[in-house]
């Protein structure tokens, strides 16, 4: 039995925020952000939701499989910026899409979000609970973000990727003699350095409360990241967690086509490139039009590879990122 990713989709908000827009804001400038991030444009809600683009992902991801909702056995939505905190987004996409037999349920692992997810899909499917799912990451994350703090509102944007997983019963060998689907999962979380990214939710505060825990004034409920703390777990834990992929899989990194990399930074996908001594034409990345999408990044690039032709029946590839919590994970996959 193998398990493959057979449909994506994706949805961006419709307006586009340029880096000028952001100089406008804050004081930061194009060439900075270019320089040091990459980004050159970002897609911010003017009122979409986490759950519409998330809805709109799904029915794409099944249009492209060509499955019904009605099929679906699974659906899990990455998001660390629902709208709601009852009832999860997730249910909200199961009643949007008519999915009636689905389960469902949100998952939250930050930018690594949709790696958790495909890894849930993936040991439902694997035990035979389930025989499909629909992942998908989605956020908004322009409703977190502190727009006078030009450290972290310059990279983030909105949007939502998905795809349809299933189990696959025939052993599809591709003409380059490599079998279709997931080859290798690793993941991992490190809450000992959690409050490198942070955004504070409610606080304790009951009529039965004994003690109220003290403000601190290092969580804020907007994002607050140290940066730097961020961009070195990175380019230490992708490449070595990627390394361990291989290795689960036996396989080099030459063999490796495409890397479908968190859409962070730049220069952290260079970095990784450079450690692994991997060619960077291997990378594509499209953080430059859409910023930093959180648990959305992977899954919209995915998308994106594959309605524009550039995944290939029997190319081999690996899918990583990392993020707040602090999580990281990866997978190697030949899509097929
Ligand atoms: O999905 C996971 C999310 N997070 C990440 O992946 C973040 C990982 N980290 C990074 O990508 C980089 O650390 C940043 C892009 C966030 C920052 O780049 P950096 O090269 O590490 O810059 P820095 O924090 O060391 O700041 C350098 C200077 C500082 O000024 P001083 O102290 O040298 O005078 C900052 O105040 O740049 C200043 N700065 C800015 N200047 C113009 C910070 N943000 C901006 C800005 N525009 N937007």
């Amino acid at each position: 039995m193998a398990i493959k990713i057979s449909g994506t989709g994706s949805a961006l908000p419709k307006q586009s925020i340029t880096n000028d827009d952001m100089a406008r804001l804050v004081e930061t400038s194009d060439e900075w952000i270019r320089q040091r991030t990459g980004i050159a444009q970002r897609r911010i809600s003017a009122g979409e939701t986490v759950a519409a683009l998330a809805a709109k992902a799904c029915g794409m991801a099944l249009e492209n499989a060509g499955v019904s909702a009605q099929e679906v056995d699974l659906i899990l939505v990455a998001t660390c910026s629902p709208e709601l905190l009852l009832p999860c987004c997730a249910c909200q996409v199961q009643g949007l899409l008519g999915a009636k037999r689905a389960v469902a349920f949100d998952l939250n692992a930050a930018c690594s979000g949709f790696l958790f997810a495909l890894n849930t899909a993936y040991a439902y499917i694997e035990t035979g609970m389930y025989r499909n799912a629909l992942i998908v990451g989605s956020e908004v994350l322009s409703k977190l973000v502190d727009w006078s703090d030009r450290s972290t509102c310059v990279l983030f944007g909105d949007g939502a990727g998905a795809a349809f997983v299933e189990k696959t019963n025939d052993n599809e060998v591709c003409s380059n003699g490599r079998h279709v689907g997931i080859e290798s999962m690793v993941q991992g979380s490190d809450g000992t350095k959690g409050m490198v990214l942070s955004c504070k939710e409610r606080t304790v505060s009951n009529p039965f409360a004994v003690s109220v825990p003290e403000e601190d004034e290092d969580i804020s409920s907007y994002i607050k990241m140290d940066g730097q703390e961020v961009y070195k777990f990175a380019t230490r834990q992708v490449p070595s967690c990627i390394q361990a992929a291989l290795d689960q899989a036996g396989l080099c990194v030459e063999e490796i086509d495409l890397f479908v990399l968190h859409q962070a930074n730049v220069r952290i996908i260079e970095s990784v490139a450079k450690r692994l001594k991997a060619d960077i034409s291997k990378f594509p990345m499209n953080l430059e039009r859409v910023g930093n999408m959180s648990s959305a990044t992977i899954p919209v690039l995915l998308d994106e590879l594959n309605r524009s032709g550039r995944l290939h029946r029997g190319d081999r590839i690996v899918l990583s990122g990392f993020g707040a919590g602090l999580t990281y994970g990866a997978s190697v996959l030949v899509w097929g």
